[in-house]
């Protein structure tokens, strides 16, 4: 209950079925990323924050396509099969609240900053002033491309008008309507009855309701925001970037707050759930994507490209690498030019070097595999050394195969490791060894061909080639 009464029931209408023309894309605008999460992901978790009993999400163009990115969230979707325009999309979701008497939040699926703080302002003031419909506004030092709110002299709403049928006069305002209302159920249906699509672009404008309020003498409230990012709205690729940095911006500022050191953070990428420790130095060009998780006092030079990686204390990432899905224990050394692909877990102070790739295997403490190699499907022991040049051949054209190196193995340089195989505890491979059968711990193999010297071949090979020549 609210401090005059009324219920606090609210149900939800997400507008997200247009294709979003202006993008210029065959995706559907809604799907877009910003942050790394599609752009009606933001309008859902403000939503739920207001603890509605229902949300409706009303799609249309690639339907599909957003219904099975969002499956599984509880929301019912109403099919809006063609785009006639913003009232005609809250049309559509009616038979989802019927009878339903609480408030009605009717969100933009392309809005993505508005703050649950704000939405609950909305909601506060349309509950005050006992109102059909609330508004939220904000003036805009730009404000083009937004419905512009209309007043009277004496600062009364007049009405909404959309930028292509406002006169010169009317582009001029600067106060805009953030496409973000709260209405009783009963008022919003009946009013959407009575709107016409007469206008430029001949659809059903939902901002014309305000206008059907307004001429059955019904209060209609409006809450003024100050922030103008919090009721920016998509419609271009351009703003897309804008919002990309404003988000971006905002999160580099908070882990910056929190101790970490960004060197560059106009280049630094980081999304929403990633978690950095205390003490990090993160130079130019790093995204630390999904949930990647940063221990404290790590180092990482720069264009790295982390995306659910786990790092732990004091790990240092030299300039280029890309990580995915790994765990790197505390001390871990990796790069320049490294990748650590899916199920890759690097146990305490292994060092991964130049040109070295790893996926799927675990390797242990103290491991070295410093220049050029591949380590595929396989699971190396603790202070081995993995000389230059090493690849674990795990792959048949069908099936993968593991490899399975010991503890203080040494593999020398230019090795081919043919899975399935297993090198023992303390063993030696000789360089350019191509190892198909087990090696028992601490037996050296070899599998190379004998080296033959010929004394004195040169000399009389020269002697031959000249006498070809003079002949
Ligand atoms: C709309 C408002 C404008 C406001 C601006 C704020 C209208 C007519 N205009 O303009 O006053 O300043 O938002 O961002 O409402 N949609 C549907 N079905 C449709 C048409 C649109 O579901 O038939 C959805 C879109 O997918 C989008 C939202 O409604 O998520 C807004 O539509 P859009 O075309 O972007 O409206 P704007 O021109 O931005
Ligand atoms: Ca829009």
């Amino acid at each position: 209950m609210t401090e005059d009464g009324a219920t606090t029931r609210v149900g939800v209408i997400i507008l997200a079925a247009g294709q979003g023309k202006r993008m210029r894309s065959s995706l559907p605008k809604v799907l877009h990323c910003l942050g790394g999460k599609p752009l009606l992901s933001y309008p859902l978790k403000a939503a739920r924050q207001q603890k509605p009993e229902r949300i409706a999400v009303v799609v249309g163009h690639g339907a599909e396509q957003v219904e099975a990115t969002f499956a599984g969230n509880d929301v019912v979707w109403a099919l809006q099969e063609n785009q006639l325009g913003t009232g005609d999309a809250v049309r559509c979701a009616r038979r989802y609240f019927e009878g339903f008497s609480g408030d009605l939040l009717i969100l933009s699926g392309d809005v993505p900053f508005v703050s649950t703080r704000t939405l609950a302002t909305v909601l506060m003031r349309h509950r005050q002033e006992q109102a059909v419909l609330s508004l939220l506004t904000a003036s805009l030092t730009n404000p083009k491309g937004y419905g512009r709110i209309v007043r009277a002299a004496d600062g009364s709403l007049r009405g909404i008008v959309e930028e292509r049928d406002a006169s010169g006069e009317e582009q001029a305002i600067r106060e805009v309507n953030a496409g973000i209302y709260t209405a009783r159920p009963h008022f919003l249906f009946s009013a959407l009855a009575e709107i016409t699509n007469r206008n430029d672009q001949g659809e059903y404008y939902l901002p014309d309701i305000v206008g059907v309020a307004l001429s059955q003498a019904k209060k209609v409230a409006t809450v003024r925001l100050d922030d103008e990012a919090e009721i920016r709205g998509i419609n271009t690729r351009e703003e897309l970037a804008m919002m990309e940095r404003v988000l971006q911006e905002r999160i580099n500022r908070r882990w910056m707050g929190a101790g970490v050191t960004l060197k560059d953070p106009h280049t630094t990428y980081i999304e929403e759930e990633v978690v950095i420790g205390k003490d990090i130095v993160i130079g130019p060009n790093t995204h630390l994507l999904g949930h990647t998780v940063i221990g404290e006092r790590c180092r990482i030079d720069g264009n790295a490209y982390l995306t659910d990686a786990r790092l732990g204390d004091g790990v240092h990432l030299k300039f280029n690498v890309v990580i995915t899905d790994s765990v790197l224990e505390e001390k871990v050394e990796v790069g320049p030019f490294s990748h650590l692909r899916p199920g890759t877990v690097l146990k305490r102070n292994v060092h991964i070097g130049n040109f070295v790739e790893v996926k799927n295997s675990t390797v242990g403490e103290g491991t070295k595999a410093s220049h050029l190699t591949y380590i595929g499907d396989a699971s190396v022991g603790s202070e081995t050394n993995i000389g230059a040049g090493t690849i674990t051949c795990n792959y048949d054209g069908f099936l993968k195969y593991r490899t399975t190196i010991g503890d203080r193995v040494q593999i020398g340089s230019d090795t081919q490791l043919v899975a399935p195989v297993a090198v023992g505890d303390d063993a030696y491979v000789g360089a350019g060894s191509t190892v198909t059968e087990d090696v028992p711990a601490g037996a050296l193999a070899l599998s190379r061909t004998q080296q033959k010297n010929i004394p004195g071949w040169v000399e009389r090979f020269r002697a031959r080639q000249k006498k070809k020549g003079e002949n």
